[in-house]
């Protein structure tokens, strides 16, 4: 049974909606009280609870961490309600991607989960990543992560027929990433640093309304993956280079059967086939909005995305709290 042919998928596109809405929700009553990882855990267990209750033979292989350091949703745990009768679906997630922004209230955090086929979704180790990624609109070609990030940008520039300063960038603010941003100041390129949180900065390249051309810069190798599930569905680009700071990340990623260290991943060799994403919004960002209590109700907005239709559905929930079955 597969994703395309299974009557199923549709079902799954809403689905995932609340499993990304329960993760959210559970999160955000940490939301500025300075615990991530007890933001984290609460995602971890409402997303591993939402997750178990889908129709599906699911198996997660970007999660938490290996088993012996998450106790849920870790890398190879199965989930789902149909183990050996449903649709066989490989699960990429990150229950709070910006656990840091979460304890201390800043922006875009997000509830994350990408699903594909069998096989469909790179099982990247939790190491760090060198990315680049450019929305959709642009030839195969107009990225490359072995060129400087000035070539880059003189490439994306004369695609978009603009000038080299006219370019903004997106870039984690991190010491590492000194070199790059003082390439893209000197070209008089607009550079948006932001604290944490790369899946949205990546994605925020495929938003017109964010004025982000290109993200570039290493993060989670994870995050990066579902990333490329993200820009998948809109027809963005993205491009990876493992990046490994010690010999036990070089034995994790050989475990996972990486044997060409050096390897650049493109979007396909991270998110194949068919997929689809889903990502709602914890703390209020550019992307989306965060979760919000009222007396009577807490709103939700999520960004649900599928490659083989492209289609993106933004939903606003609303939950009341009256008749609810789960506590809000
Ligand atoms: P967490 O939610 O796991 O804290 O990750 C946040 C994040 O900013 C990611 O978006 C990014 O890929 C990674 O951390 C960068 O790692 P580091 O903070 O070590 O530079």
């Amino acid at each position: 049974m597969t994703l395309a042919s299974d009557a199923l998928d549709r079902v799954l596109v809403l689905e995932m909606v609340r499993v990304t809405e329960a993760a959210a929700i559970a999160a955000s009553k940490l939301i500025g009280r300075g615990d991530k990882d007890g933001a984290d855990a609460a995602a971890v267990e409402a997303m591993r609870a939402a997750l178990n209750q889908l129709p599906m033979d699911g198996i997660v292989v970007i999660g938490e961490g290996e088993r012996d350091e998450a106790p849920m949703l870790y890398i190879g745990e199965k989930v789902g309600s149909a183990q050996g009768s449903g649709p066989q679906i490989d699960i990429a997630l990150d229950p709070l991607e910006g656990t840091d922004l979460t304890a201390s209230g800043g922006p875009n955090a997000l509830a994350v989960l990408a699903i594909a086929e069998r096989g469909g979704l790179l099982n990247a180790p939790d190491t760090y990543m060198q990315k680049l990624a450019v929305g959709p609109g642009y030839a195969e070609g107009v990225i490359d992560i072995n060129k400087s990030p000035a070539d880059n940008v003189h490439s994306i520039a004369h695609a978009k027929g603009v000038n080299p300063g006219d370019i903004i960038a997106c870039v984690l603010d991190r010491p590492r990433h000194a070199e790059i941003i003082a390439e893209l100041r000197s070209l008089g390129c607009g550079i948006m640093l932001i604290p944490d949180g790369d899946v949205a900065g990546a994605m925020a390249t495929a938003d017109p309304g964010t004025g982000i051309d290109v993200y570039m810069g290493t993060g989670g190798a994870p995050e990066g993956v579902l990333a490329a599930a993200a820009l998948r569905c809109v027809g963005g680009q993205i491009q990876g280079k493992l990046v490994f700071r010690n010999d036990d990340e070089v034995a994790r990623a050989r475990r996972w059967g990486i044997d060409d260290l050096d390897r650049i991943y493109a979007i396909h060799d991270m998110a194949k086939g068919d997929c689809i994403f889903a990502a709602t919004g914890v703390t209020d960002g550019s992307l989306l909005k965060g979760v919000h209590r009222t007396k009577s109700c807490i709103t939700t907005e999520t960004l649900v995305m599928r490659a083989s239709s492209g289609t993106v559905r933004r939903v606003a929930t609303e939950h009341y709290r009256l008749g609810s079955k789960r506590s809000l």
